[in-house]
């Protein structure tokens, strides 16, 4: 039903993704523990580098509703074979998510695969990482 619901949110966001250059559109939507989503899609440019994944839009949607908790994060794309976030957005959606938050990989059909945040960014760097800062 969860599942349904983001599904259907991302495949809304996928449907506006600013993607002439690859061709390659992709949605999605993260739940956060309150239960509002957030969607975000992905915005190439003309200069390719400063582009923008689906979830990075999403991540940036979720903190100017000024949200800071994933409890979930659904991605849609259209591909052979189920599409994981890029290393990059593995890395923004840990800052917010623990390893065990759910991370569903989906076709325009439904959910492909279901894996965690652990499973994709093992041994992550985050802030426990980082000397304490001066009160
Ligand atoms: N892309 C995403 O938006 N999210 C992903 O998880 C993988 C890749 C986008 C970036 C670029 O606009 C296009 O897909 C092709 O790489």
């Amino acid at each position: 039903m969860t599942a349904m619901s983001l599904l259907q949110r991302a495949l809304e966001a996928r449907a506006n993704a600013h993607a002439p250059y690859s061709g390659f559109s992709v949605g999605a939507a993260i739940r956060c523990p309150d239960g509002s989503i957030h969607v975000g899609c992905n915005v190439e440019n003309a200069s390719y580098p400063e582009g923008t994944c689906a979830e990075t839009g999403a991540i940036a949607a979720m903190v100017a509703a000024g949200r800071r908790a994933i409890a979930e994060v659904l991605v849609v794309a259209e591909a052979t074979a189920p599409v994981p976030p890029c290393g990059g957005c593995r890395q923004r959606l840990a800052e917010f998510a623990g390893p065990e938050t759910p991370v569903i990989l989906a076709g325009p059909d439904g959910e492909r695969l279901r894996t965690t945040m652990g499973a994709l960014l093992p041994g992550s760097f985050g802030a426990g990482h980082l000397p304490e800062m001066p009160a």
